[in-house]
């Protein structure tokens, strides 16, 4: 028979584990933006207003809605003015953008845009195949738009891709990411999001990336944008909110990826992600139900299955058990 006590015996963490997590986390919801910006075929402005509505009425408190960025670039968000005028401002959410320069911030503050998402990479070839500049360059944009955006009354936070790993030089040394994080420091960020751009991050190299900024950044000013290229996705999340972390970005059904990155199919699903944290007591103040209806809605506008793994799960078990007729 199994003895539990000498044949599990306590690593350290088991359940205690969780007694210890963020009692309250943040789910930053990109799916309209990254999730949209990779499709071939671009939803009409109403179809995207239906969906942030879904999205909205499910609990999330924070959208990205589209980007300012070039719709030669991304013809996919090209709507964005259009886009916030039918969305309008609902109490207590906020609708945020990417803004790659100071063109972008113009159109944002045009809309009366409360929050910017600037961007940048870790690496050389993603940067200038992502926004034809060079990581240096780039910095000087973010913390030229990052004190521009501020100056116009909104919050700003910072993406930084390919922290785990690019689809052109492969692995990411830690030290690149702390060096940059240091040098974003000081641009009035609240926030920098961490991007698994590709999806190979795992539960150790996540762990030594979050500890190694640990000196330079308070838990709450990091969060986490992973993708489930790989499967993943939710042991990194685990990962961070073990240390701290209580801001995770994802994605309606999965979807997404990022353009400029071949392989990046994939953001972690917001399902999968509020699935977990109700099990494990995390709240996120996000309804699961509404979720699989606002996913259903995007299945459906998008016209194909998406990724989520309990999107899917619920929409089988739902077919399984409803009368036939
Ligand atoms: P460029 O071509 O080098 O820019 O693009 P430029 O300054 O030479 O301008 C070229 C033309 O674009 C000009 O027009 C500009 O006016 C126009 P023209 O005179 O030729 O008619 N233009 C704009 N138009 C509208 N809005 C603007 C704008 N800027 C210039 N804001 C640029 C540089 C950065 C604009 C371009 O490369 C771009 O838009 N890139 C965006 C790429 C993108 O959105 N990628 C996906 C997002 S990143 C991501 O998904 C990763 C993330 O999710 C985290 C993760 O997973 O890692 C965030
Ligand atoms: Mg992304």
């Amino acid at each position: 028979m199994l003895n539990v006590s000498s044949d599990y015996p306590q690593r350290g963490t088991g359940l205690t584990l969780f007694s210890e997590l963020p009692k309250s986390v943040d789910v930053y919801e990109v799916g309209p933006r990254d999730g949209l910006q990779n499709e071939l075929r671009a939803l009409t402005t109403q179809a995207k207003a239906q969906l942030i509505n879904a999205l909205v009425v499910s609990g999330l408190k924070r959208i990205e809605v589209s980007s300012f960025v070039s719709p030669r670039w991304i013809p996919q968000l090209a709507d964005a003015e259009g886009l916030f005028a039918l969305i309008g401002q609902p109490a207590g959410v906020t609708f945020s953008a990417l803004v790659p320069n100071l063109k972008g911030l113009e159109r944002a503050k045009a809309v009366d845009l409360r929050e910017a998402a600037v961007f940048m990479s870790v690496t050389e070839s993603h940067s200038k195949r992502n926004i034809n500049k060079t990581v240096a360059e780039a910095l000087r944009t973010v913390a030229e738009v990052s004190e521009a955006a501020l100056k116009a009354g909104m919050r700003v936070r910072c993406y930084l891709s390919t922290v785990w790993g690019c689809p052109y030089e492969g692995k990411v040394p830690v030290e690149s990411v702390v060096a940059l994080c240091k040098q974003l420091k000081g641009l009035g960020l609240y926030q920098l999001s961490l991007g698994d751009t590709i999806g190979v991050g795992t539960p150790k190299h996540v762990a030594q990336v979050l500890e190694a900024l640990r000196a330079d950044f308070r838990a709450e000013e990091l969060a986490l944008h992973m993708h489930d290229t790989r499967g993943t996705a939710l042991a990194n999340v685990l990962v961070g909110l073990s240390m701290g972390v209580t801001t995770f970005d994802s994605s309606i059904g999965g979807l997404g990826g990022c353009p400029y990155a071949p392989g990046a199919a994939g953001n972690l699903a917001t399902e999968d992600l509020v699935y977990m944290l109700e099990g494990i007591g995390v709240d996120c103040g996000v309804s699961l139900s509404k979720l699989v209806e606002a996913g259903e809605q995007a299945q459906a506008l998008i016209g194909r299955k998406l990724s989520g793994k309990y999107l899917q799960a619920a929409l089988g078990e739902r077919e399984r058990t409803s009368p036939r007729s």
